[in-house]
């Protein structure tokens, strides 16, 4: 049976292979949180305004490499997190880059001119008050699926020791934690460096 609807005949390559991390997880709302992705700029959210996937759809891109990612370092770590888990946490993790309260993260950054800046193509959205994007995700994904524990730490600092809340984690640290957070550098800083601006 088909899962869900995703309203188009030729999907790109990039939602296909969402589709297929899909496949590989059951738990109850999935179904429904894809149908809130197509509404909410998921598909078309950058991922900064000016670094990694700071282009249309670099958001998913993100998403999807650090998902990949994650799971070969599970494998190759022969960890016990579950697959499920590594999917929820890969693609979802950064959710709250796209729409919260109707509101995308980052907006156009035009010039003067009226055209996009070159070193600088979004702005964060200054409609948006300043929940930051990890609790936004956590927020946007608990309306439709149940999150563990473990998933919500791993969301929730998922930046690591990169802001200054994350000092919180020493020593409770967790490995699905590790896994995500060290999958979302690395993506973020070597694999990603050359789709800027695709
Ligand atoms: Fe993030
Ligand atoms: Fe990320």
């Amino acid at each position: 049976m088909e899962r869900a609807t995703w309203g188009i005949e030729d999907e790109p390559n990039d939602r296909q292979e969402l589709k297929d991390y899909f496949k590989l997880n059951n738990r109850p709302g999935m179904d429904e949180l894809l149908g809130h992705l197509s509404t909410n700029g998921y598909f078309t959210a950058p991922s900064s305004s000016q670094y990694h996937g700071c282009y249309e759809g670099g958001n998913l891109n993100h998403s999807l490499l650090v998902t990949e990612t994650l799971l070969k370092l599970r494998s190759a770590l022969q960890s016990d997190v579950s697959v499920e888990s590594c999917i929820v946490c890969g693609m979802f993790h950064d959710l709250g880059k796209a729409g919260y309260y109707n509101k995308p993260n980052y907006i156009p950054n035009l010039l003067k001119s009226g055209k996009l800046s070159d070193s600088k193509p979004y702005s964060t959205n200054p409609d948006r008050l300043p929940i930051p994007h990890q609790v936004a995700s956590i927020h946007i994904l608990s309306q439709y699926i149940e999150l563990s524990e473990e998933e919500t730490y791993a969301i929730l600092y998922h930046n690591g020791l990169y802001t200054p809340d994350g000092r919180l984690i020493s020593g409770k640290e967790t490995p699905l934690l590790m896994l995500l957070h060290w999958s979302d550098m690395y993506a973020s800083r070597f694999l990603e460096v050359d789709k800027k601006g695709e």
